[in-house]
């Protein structure tokens, strides 16, 4: 009796916190609310890309090339660190140009999200809020602006290199504070230059609200077999975190939605010019056959 009181308290002292308890033992499948009816969720498999190329998609993720402080916390979504690790400027898919600042770095092993079928051993996500001044100015707009944005960063395991990022992050240091330079870090990986996917969907823990714009760096970085063990031990390796799984989400269905892809030549511009370098050639030609 006195236990149940005590649950029914800790349970309602969630719910005052607004904090939700769930577990990744099933992958998300047996989450609530708009974790099972939402229409726009993610995870999801990025494949099926062709004819949403966009060549006016740019991005610019500009963290700060100083020291920030931090700390790992372990909690109910694996592995985290919170602090302002620098800006995101970049336009979503409807083509409008948002301003975030980055609020919370989160590692999933494996992947949440999949290429052409494909995961990858760990999906680190750096998860941004929209500014002030843009959300003042975008307010109300339709379609509607999105107040989150998360840049993913895909690792695989590799013999030979190791990662920049998980040599100053490790979840060793749970709990004690350290500083590491963002920009350093990640520096090669989030380019402005390099390629990327980009949809609208979920947070990708309860209440999995439909605000996020997802950017996905497809090309892999190298990570260490002992700096994954070294993540690994805390999530599938710890039976008390879901019984042996990974803090990966199920992937969601797509539902029709646009995916699109940044920083390619896109097929159509490459047909249009190459159009012009064959009349060019056929111009020439004649050209010299006239002389
Ligand atoms: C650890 O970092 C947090 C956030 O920056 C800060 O509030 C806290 O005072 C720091 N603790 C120590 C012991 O330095
Ligand atoms: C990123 O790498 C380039 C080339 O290796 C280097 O010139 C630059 O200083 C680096 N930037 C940071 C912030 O570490």
């Amino acid at each position: 009796m006195v236990l149940q009181i005590f649950v029914v308290l800790l349970i309602l002292c969630q719910i005052a916190q607004g904090q939700i308890t769930y577990n990744y033992k099933s992958g998300g499948s047996d989450w609530t609310g708009t974790c099972s009816t939402g229409q726009s969720q993610s995870p999801i498999d990025i494949s099926n890309i062709q004819g949403t190329c966009d060549n006016s998609m740019t991005i610019d993720v500009s963290l700060y090339n100083q020291n920030v402080q931090t700390s790992v916390v372990k909690d109910q979504s694996g592995l985290s660190s919170a602090g302002d690790f620098g800006s995101l400027y970049a336009k979503d898919i409807n083509g409008i140009l948002v301003g975030y600042e980055a609020n919370q770095i989160q590692v999933h092993i494996p992947s949440e999200h999949s290429i052409d079928g494909s995961g990858y051993d760990i999906e680190l996500q750096i998860y941004f809020s929209i500014k002030k001044e843009f959300q003042a100015t975008l307010s109300g707009q339709t379609p509607a602006v999105l107040n989150n944005a998360v840049v993913s960063i895909f690792y695989t395991i590799d013999s030979t290199q190791s990662s920049n990022f998980f040599n100053v992050w490790t979840p060793s240091s749970i709990g004690t504070n350290f500083s590491f330079n963002p920009a350093t870090v990640f520096n090669g990986t989030i380019d402005s230059t390099n390629q990327y996917y980009s949809y609208q969907g979920s947070l990708t823990q309860p209440g999995c609200d439909e605000s996020v714009n997802w950017y996905i760096f497809p090309q892999s970085q190298p990570i260490s077999q002992i700096q994954y063990n070294d993540i690994k031990k805390y999530i599938q390796g710890d039976l008390t975190f879901a019984g042996g799984h990974g803090n990966n989400r199920n992937i969601q269905s797509v539902n029709g939605r646009t995916i699109k892809l940044g920083n390619v030549q896109c097929e159509e511009q490459f047909i249009y010019f190459f159009s012009f370098f064959i009349l060019y050639i056929f111009i020439n030609y004649f050209i010299f056959k006239l002389l």
